[in-house]
This record gives structure tokens, C-alpha cells and sequence, in this order.
């Protein structure tokens, strides 16, 4: 049989399709536009989703039989906001993660509700991101829009919604709105309440390889598949991730450097970080792991590069930036482009330059970039040591995954053995995997995971090299504190 493995991320849809051996067959990926209304601000058109992922599936499946489509999984990114009206119309442009306009229902949360009650109602404080305080925004901001919500939906569950007609959502998305209490995996009645909101408005909660519905008849036959297909309910793009790079029970460790950037830590019990600088999420296997996410990874690389330097050929930015020049760079780059979530939590903070002088060169920025990502995956990184969570290995994914320079700088910045999975498709290779699963080829995902995933290669550190970083390290610490009162009055 064949599984369809559906990554809904910031920039475009990846699809895949397999079979039941994890194989393969066909990949397509269709971009679509992130809007950026107001500086901070970050959106997208839920419908345009749902044109890339029919027109993606189309293509996905067009030189197989459709009709050997067993299921269907998708993986998201998080925390967006879609809203519903009664007639599961889209009220407005869904709020993505990386929208930083929450900063006064932010305060609200933390400061008045506090931080220690949300954390026992939620595992988790409020970040801008998070879709709680989107909620509180469009309540104060937009109240016509408010008093029309009928259905809060992330953007996976929207696509889901549309394919089967279902509304659903699974506990490690969920996980993300700071309306779960993930513990005990039920809605907040208290967070529903914080909210002004109804409990009816949210979505029946499952497992990510439950199967929640079946392709709806009329969507199956527009895209040639039969109407029995499975859909399960999917997860969070960095659990899927995570389930796709064999991260599955007990203390695995895997980043992703992808639009974000995160250090994901997957655990058996649940586990709170006493500070939330790391968020505490259900896991798609069924467990529970630990999150830090910065919001700019790749996408800081992607931006120096298309915007600054005017190319699309990035392998060719790094081929100056030879061995001699790791851990020597004089240049050093704040990544803070959308502001940041782990571990500072400061949507005011802004990317910088420092350090530049007549002779530094175009590569020493490019390079700057590629580390200043690293010392900030660092960071999150330093949490979960001082928590007593320190990996030795991590598997990496994600687009930044690619560049080989890229994996030695994690390497040496972390100082930890970088693992790189045979599969490089991230999410949506996870969400096939929760399609095999809930389709009951495998008992559960950690089996699945077991039998499918397989690393190509390591990348270890190297004793001098990672002294040389934590040298640059300690000094790349000392910037953002230095210059974090100059933000407040930057952005504003
Ligand atoms: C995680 C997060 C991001 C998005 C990216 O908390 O906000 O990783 O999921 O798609």
C-alpha cells in the first residue's frame, strides 16, 4: 500500500508519497506567500494551502494507482491561527508562529494571570507565537471578527478539515495553543475561559496516528484517490519531524534547521522546565519531549543571501569559508529577524551585524550568519543541560541540514555528535510514518521508527575546533544583553 506524508510549512508544502517499507517514490513541493502587513506581523491565506496541497497531491499520485492510497498524514507548522465561522468559512488570514503582534496580550498572560498558573494549568507560558494570545489579540483588536468564531483550528487541522470534513487536532499541535493542559492531554476549561471562548469551538483531540476520518468522496475523486483513504490526525511539524528522524522515546535529541530552528528532546514522562524557557509538549508517539524554538534559523541564511546578496546559489556564498576560518570569525550576527522565542522570549530583539572592520570580507558574513544560527540553537541547547538533559549526539534536519559546513559549525558549536537521518524529509517523511502506523502497518510509532529509520553519517566534533566556538560562544552571549534596552526603543 501507499502513504502520502504532507509537511504544511511557512514557505511551501512538501509532499511525499511512500510504501509501507518507508520507500520513497515521488516528492513534490509547492510554494505559497507568507505576508508580512505590518513589520513583526507574519500571515498566510489558508486557502492558498489548500490549493498546494490539492494541486501537490495530484502530482504526487499522478503516475501511481490512486487507488492503492492506504493514508494520509499531515504535519504543520504550529500555533497559526485559523478561525472558523459557523459555516467553516476562514474569517480572516491565518496568524503564523513567528508574529510577534501579541506582545500586550503576552504581558496580560504572564504578568496578570502569571506565569506560575499557566504553567500548572498548561506546562507552558505564554509566547507571542502561541495561539492563546493571538485569540486575546483579535478579541481586543478585531471584535467583529472575534464574535464570528465558531471553530479555532491550527493550519494542519484546517487542511485535515477540508480533506475529511472532520474537525480534529492532536495533542502535540494542541500542545502549542496554551489552551491544553498536556499533562492530562483534555482542554483548559480555564485557559477556554481566559480566552472568552467556548469549549464547543475547539476540536476533539486525538492521538497524531489516530485515524480521525476518512477522505471525504467528492475531494477523493477530484484527486483520483478512493474514498477510503485514512487520514490520522497528524502532528506538529517539529514532533513529525522528530518521529522522521527516529527521535522516539527516552532522551533522543533532534534539531531542525529549518525556518525555525529547534532542539527537540523527546521523553516517556512528562516534564516540565521549571523556568518554560523550554516548552513542554506531547509528543506524536504518544510521549511527551521538551522544545526550544528560535524563530529564524535557515530562513536568516535564506534572507542574507536572496535579499542582501542578491543570490540564490548558497552553496557558492560558502565555498571561501574553509577549515582555517571555523572558529576564527571576528564577525558575529544576532539571528533575531522575526524577534525571539527560546530562550529569550523578546519580540522586540532585531538581527545585528557586529564586529565588521575594513577587512572583513562578504564571507565572513555569510559565515557569521551560518554560526550566529548555531550559538543560538546553543542556547536552547544550555537550558536543557542546566535541566540535566545533555545529549551527547543529535540527530539535524531540516533545509539547513543540507550544507556540510553547516553540520561541522553544529557540531563544534555544540560540541555534540551530529547525526544525519537517510531520509532528508523531515516532517512529512514523519507524517507517512503516522499514516503507516494508524493504517496498522506497525503497532506503534516507535516500532515503525525503528524498522524505517536509518542514519547515512555523523559529523563529530573536533576537540580544537569546538574549544575555538566555545571561546566565540561566551563572546556572542555578551551581545544581546548588551543591547537588548536598545530594542525597546528601535522597533517601536
Ligand atoms: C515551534 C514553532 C516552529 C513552527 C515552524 O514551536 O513555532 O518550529 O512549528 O513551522
Amino acid at each position: 500500500m501507499l502513504y502520502i506524508g504532507v509537511d504544511l510549512g511557512t514557505s511551501a508544502v512538501k509532499l511525499l508519497l511512500t510504501d509501507e517499507k518507508g520507500q520513497i517514490l515521488n516528492t513534490v513541493t509547492n510554494e505559497y506567500p507568507v505576508f508580512f502587513p505590518h513589520p513583526g506581523w507574519s500571515e498566510q491565506n489558508p486557502e492558498d494551502w489548500i490549493t498546494a496541497v490539492m494541486a501537490g497531491i495530484k502530482e504526487l499520485t499522478a503516475k501511481v494507482d490512486g487507488k492503492q492510497v492506504a493514508g494520509l498524514a499531515v504535519a504543520g507548522q504550529m500555533h497559526g491561527l485559523v478561525a472558523l465561522d459557523a459555516e467553516d468559512k476562514v474569517i480572516r488570514p491565518a496568524i503564523l508562529w513567528n508574529d510577534g503582534r501579541t506582545f500586550a496580550e503576552v504581558d496580560y498572560l504572564n504578568n496578570e494571570i502569571g506565569k506560575a498558573r499557566l504553567s500548572e494549568l498548561t506546562a507552558n507560558i505564554a509566547f507571542a507565537g502561541f495561539t492563546a494570545p493571538k485569540i486575546l489579540w483579535m478579541k481586543k483588536n478585531e471584535p467583529e471578527n472575534f464574535a464570528k468564531i465558531a471553530k479555532i483550528m491550527l493550519p494542519k487541522d484546517y487542511v485535515n478539515y477540508v480533506l475529511t470534513g472532520v474537525h480534529s487536532c492532536d495533542y502535540s499541535d494542541a500542545s502549542g495553543m496554551l489552551l491544553l493542559d498536556v499533562k492530562n492531554k483534555c482542554w483548559s476549561k480555564e485557559m477556554i475561559e481566559i480566552c472568552g471562548l467556548d469549549e464547543s469551538v475547539l476540536p476533539a483531540l486525538y492521538e497524531s496516528y489516530d485515524v480521525t476520518g476518512t477522505i471525504k468522496a467528492d475531494i477523493a475523486a477530484e484527486l483520483g484517490l478512493s474514498d477510503g483513504v485514512k487520514v490520522v490526525a497528524g502532528a506538529g511539524d517539529n514532533a513529525a519531524a522528530a518521529i522522521g528522524t527516529g527521535t522516539v522515546g527516552n532522551g533522543g535529541c533532534n534539531i531542525s534547521l529549518g525556518t525555525s530552528g529547534t532542539v527537540f528532546i523527546s521523553s516517556e514522562n512528562f516534564g516540565v522546565d521549571p523556568n518554560n524557557a523550554l516548552h513542554a509538549f506531547a509528543h506524536a508517539d504518544g510521549s511527551w519531549h521538551l522544545m526550544g524554538c528560535m524563530l529564524s534559523a535557515a530562513s536568516c541564511n535564506k534572507w542574507f543571501c536572496d535579499e542582501i546578496l542578491k543570490t540564490k546559489d548558497y552553496g557558492a556564498e560558502q565555498v571561501d569559508i574553509t577549515d582555517d576560518k571555523l572558529g576564527n570569525n571576528r564577525v558575529f550576527f544576532l539571528p533575531y529577524l522575526m524577534g525571539e522565542r527560546s530562550p529569550i522570549n523578546d519580540t522586540d530583539a532585531r538581527a545585528m551585524f557586529v564586529g565588521m572592520s575594513m577587512d572583513s570580507t562578504r564571507s565572513d558574513m555569510v559565515q557569521a550568519v551560518l554560526e550566529g544560527v548555531a550559538f543560538a540553537i546553543r542556547d536552547s541547547f544550555e537550558v536543557a543541560r542546566a535541566l540535566g538533559v545533555s545529549p551527547d549526539t543529535s540527530m539535524l534536519c531540516g533545509g539547513g541540514a543540507k550544507s556540510p559546513l553547516w553540520r561541522k559549525i553544529m557540531a563544534n558549536v555544540l560540541n555534540v555528535t551530529i547525526t544525519i537521518p537517510q531520509t532528508e524529509q523531515g516532517p512529512g517523511y514523519g507524517g507517512a510514518m503516522l499514516a503507516m502506523t494508524g493504517c496498522g502497518e506497525y503497532p506503534t510509532v516507535i516500532d515503525c521508527a525503528k524498522e524505517l529509520i536509518k542514519t547515512s553519517y555523523e559529523v563529530k566534533p573536533d576537540p580544537e575546533l569546538a574549544a575555538r566556538y566555545e571561546d566565540r560562544y561566551q563572546r556572542f552571549k555578551e551581545i544581546y544583553p548588551a543591547v537588548k534596552q536598545l530594542y525597546k526603543t528601535l522597533v517601536k
